[in-house]
């Protein structure tokens, strides 16, 4: 038997790891340097806890009683646990993993923090059409689209889907190439990237769900240090799968017009980027939620890094991409004004101004591109606005 399966069955060499308000035992994880590693007995990254604040209060904001809860990538619980302890939600909790140590510690960590964990040794795709989950979270090593069409078509209806996507090269453009294979999408590299990457991916999930005649619902995008992260709800009906559809835009990389176009071939149009989802990124009733949660709860179950990424996302829901703002003067030959300047002229004639989690130097506002320019110009002295 494996080194690590003894010890772990002896119950020895585990470290204890508290987050939230529940505590976990795992194999000694720290020697693993950087965001984790597909090396670990049992996989654990301290600095992914951010996603585990904001599934928290994203099950505590849409779950109904009795649903069913599948943390389906889980590693050691701790989504299932987490949820479990702090979602105030009565659930059926359910984890899965194929790594036969991971099940075990998983047992082990229910127990710890007597919880009721039905826990399931499967591949996630077997397990899903027969637990028909109401939420399932997919906490995937690099892309999550090996499990896509099996969850989309087998949650309920008004499920939400979580989805963690960390192979972010494709999606942004250094590997364009595989990014047409994976997700049927042409990805090219423009100031937007981060933007564009989340659009791609649910651009993608959008079609997935139209095979199914079920429609999407995004509720929660963000961009990690690392990775994305998008929650969505699916919904039954052709009509839903089309209203999605109709969500679909291509980006022309120069201009940065976005359109539609009437037929799929043009998917493969090498001047266009997308097709990209065109709709809302987050549910505002949800970031409402979770601001009005994370003042309220105790200071040890969020980070202040979620605290900031959330008080961005409120942002996002402005604009169809953001303006990067070092590009836009770089293209018209101008220093940069001074944001504040810029933020309080932007508002005086009336449109909205917010900064974007996308990108440090962003700016989301419902003004439109050219009369951008034009301030911008006016603000350097080089024209009159
Ligand atoms: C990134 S880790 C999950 C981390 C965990 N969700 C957390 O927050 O700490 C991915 C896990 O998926 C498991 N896994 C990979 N492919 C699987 C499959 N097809 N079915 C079930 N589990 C799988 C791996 O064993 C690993 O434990």
């Amino acid at each position: 038997m494996d080194n690590w399966v003894t010890d772990m069955m002896n119950l020895r060499d585990l470290v204890e790891v508290a987050e939230g308000e529940v505590k976990i035992l795992l194999p000694e994880y720290r020697e693993f340097r950087g965001p984790g590693s597909s090396e670990m007995p049992v996989f654990y990254n301290p600095t992914m806890r951010i996603d585990r604040d904001l599934l928290v209060r994203v099950v505590k904001f849409y779950a109904e009683e009795g649903w069913v809860f599948l943390d389906g990538l889980a590693a050691s619980g701790i989504r299932a646990l987490r949820v479990g302890r702090e979602s105030g939600k009565n659930l059926k909790l359910h984890a899965c993993d194929l790594n036969p140590l991971a099940v075990q510690v998983m047992k082990r960590n229910a127990e710890l923090n007597d919880l009721e964990l039905a826990v399931h040794e499967r591949d996630l795709n077997s397990l899903i059409p027969e637990l028909r989950p109401n939420f399932v979270d997919i906490d995937a090593f690099g892309t999550s689209v090996p499990f896509l069409d099996v969850a989309i078509q087998y949650i309920r209806h008004k499920g939400i889907i979580a989805i963690t996507s960390t192979d972010t090269s494709p999606l942004v453009g250094t590997h364009p190439k595989v990014c047409l294979r994976r997700y049927l999408a042409r990805s090219l590299r423009t100031p937007q990237k981060h933007e564009v990457a989340v659009r791609i991916l649910l651009g993608y999930i959008a079609r997935t769900a139209a095979k199914y005649d079920r429609g999407i619902q995004p509720v929660l995008s963000y961009r990690g240090k690392h990775f994305y992260r998008i929650y969505f709800r699916v919904l039954d009906g052709i009509k839903r799968a089309e209203d999605s559809l109709r969500r679909l835009v291509y980006l022309n990389p120069r201009s940065f017009e976005a359109f539609r176009l009437s037929s799929y071939p043009y998917w493969l149009n090498h001047e266009l980027i997308g097709p990209l989802w065109s709709g809302s990124l987050e549910d505002d009733d949800l970031l409402s939620f979770i601001l009005r949660d994370l003042n309220e709860s105790s200071p040890r179950t969020f980070s202040e890094e979620t605290w900031r990424l959330v008080r961005l996302l409120v942002n996002e829901n402005i604009s169809f991409l953001f303006f990067e703002l070092p590009w836009e003067c770089k293209n018209l030959k101008i220093s940069i004004p001074p944001l504040k300047v810029i933020e309080r002229e932007v508002r005086a004639k009336g449109y909205r101004f917010g900064r974007t989690h996308f990108s440090e130097q962003g700016i989301k506002t419902d003004m439109d591109r050219e009369s951008f320019r034009n301030l911008l110009l006016a603000l350097s002295g080089k024209s009159s606005n």
